[in-house]
């Protein structure tokens, strides 16, 4: 009988190595090469045959990184990467949502190589074209480093969790976001004194909206959106808002009444569609996500019969990314191609946006407002005519500034009415600058 030849999605024997070529260089890219170096016979052996590289590429030949590149091919321009003979997967760890990046990822598609990407961005604003690409060239899309860095959520809800109709998945997906609000929690600090700090600490980009205006996190929940519920990665769709409007009042008022603000990344199947947003959250402190900070990310997700289940782990940083990165390779390195999100792209749906308002929840509302009488009952009436029940209200003495700080927790309502009740204070004399909305994660 002859020997039966296992091969992988590009005609190669299972034992020959996986080559791949590397497209950046910077935090990523050097820890993939000192992952692949250091646990080299560890990882042959789990994939069944060595992972190589073959080529390298980056902006600066002469940066020194921290590891060895000579032993490697060096190409001046990304693209070239996809065109060499001895590469079978490109692994793009350039970043941004268009530029090279993408020219990398088709020209890798076309070229009928596989891809490895932590690109977030690239993937929630092009991720169902190159998905489709990879599918009609037999080729593997993989990308498990692009939501919450080392924690294998991709993984765990693709294959893990792959029988369950899931109906919420939720979590911690910035890291910045989560270093800014610790330390404005532990400290009692403003936001604009403590983002200074994470700016000079290298916490922060000297650009750092898009962390902290929620795009990182929405680029990150619109990819994590479409592998739980099966629809077409939908960037557009996320409603986004961050934190440059919490207060250290906020955190404080927030710890009396037994939560953590944190910024969630919320996707949750309703009649109406599907919500996908990022915004500031009351988390219970008896939620594990209240007890997540740092650069630590979490995930929770619903499944009708796994449960709930909860990933969590480093979020970033050269080993944890790397460490997603190189799995990815050793999926591929086994032929695993399987479809790159939950299932084939033409069986993806495209989700409808459910309307806003429709959920329903309990809110925080923080109002600061001008110290005289009649405030707390123009407040109250524009909670009553719009059917907003309170459940708590809380008045703090004057501000340095002579305001007063008014918060408020609602019972559980519909968020329609939460808006039309701010609605109805809009431009009111008695509001001191805009008032705060948070939602309560129950
Ligand atoms: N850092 C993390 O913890 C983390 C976590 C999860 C996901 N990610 C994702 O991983 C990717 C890489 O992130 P990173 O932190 O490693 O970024 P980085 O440190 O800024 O490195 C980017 C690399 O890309 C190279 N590069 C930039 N523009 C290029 C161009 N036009 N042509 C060729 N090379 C170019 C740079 O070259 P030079 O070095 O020569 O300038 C650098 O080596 C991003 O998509 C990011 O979102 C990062």
């Amino acid at each position: 009988m002859p020997e039966k030849v296992r091969h992988d999605g590009w005609g190669c024997e299972l034992s020959e190595p996986l080559r791949i070529a590397l497209a950046g260089l910077g935090t990523v890219g050097a820890g993939v090469i000192a992952l692949l170096d250091a646990n080299a016979e560890l990882i042959a052996r789990r994939a069944g045959r060595a992972i190589t590289v073959s080529a390298v590429s980056a902006r600066d030949r002469h940066k020194d990184r921290g590891v060895d590149l000579s032993r490697f091919a060096w190409e001046d321009d990304t693209r070239t990467l996809a065109e060499r003979g001895d590469v079978d997967v490109v692994v793009e760890l350039i970043g941004g949502s268009d530029g090279p990046a993408l020219a990398l990822a088709r020209g890798s598609f076309a070229a009928g190589k596989g891809l490895v990407t932590a690109n977030k961005a690239m993937l929630a604003h092009h991720g169902l074209e190159l998905a489709r690409a990879a599918e009609a060239a037999g080729t593997a899309l993989r990308f498990e480093a692009a939501v919450a860095g080392g924690v294998p959520v991709i993984k765990g809800l693709r294959e893990g969790a792959a029988a369950n109709r899931i109906t919420q998945a939720y979590g911690v997906l910035n890291g910045t976001c989560n270093f800014i609000l610790s330390r404005m929690e532990g400290e009692g600090r403003e936001f604009a004194d403590v983002l200074d700090e994470a700016q000079r600490l290298g916490f922060a980009e000297a650009d750092p909206s898009f962390d902290i205006d929620g795009v990182d996190a929405g680029h990150k929940l619109a990819i994590l959106a479409s592998i739980a519920f099966g629809t077409e990665p939908a960037f557009d769709d996320v409603a986004l808002e961050g934190i440059r409007h919490v207060l250290a009042a906020d955190i404080a008022e927030a710890a009396v009444l037994g939560y953590r603000v944190r910024l969630i990344g919320m996707a949750e199947e309703s009649g109406s569609g599907l919500f996908q947003r990022v915004h500031p959250c009351l988390v219970p402190v008896s939620h594990p996500l209240a007890h997540v900070t740092g650069a630590t990310n979490a995930v929770v997700a619903e499944g009708d019969f796994a449960g709930r289940l909860l990933f969590q782990g480093p979020g970033a940083g050269a080993g944890p990314t790397a460490s997603a990165v190189v799995a990815d390779l050793i999926d591929i390195a086994r032929g695993n191609v399987g479809p790159p999100l939950s299932m084939p792209s033409d069986l993806l749906t495209r989700a409808v946006r459910a309307a806003p308002g429709d959920r329903r929840g309990r809110a925080y509302l923080r109002f600061t407002v001008a110290d005289r009488v009649g405030v707390l009952a123009e407040i109250a009436a524009a909670m009553r005519d719009a059917g907003v029940s309170i459940e708590s209200l809380i008045q703090r003495g004057a501000q340095p500034d002579g305001s007063v700080l008014v918060a408020i927790v609602t019972h559980e309502g519909p968020e329609r009415s939460v808006a039309q009740a701010l609605e109805r204070l809009r431009g009111s004399q008695s509001l001191v600058g805009r008032p705060m909305l948070m939602h309560i994660l129950d």
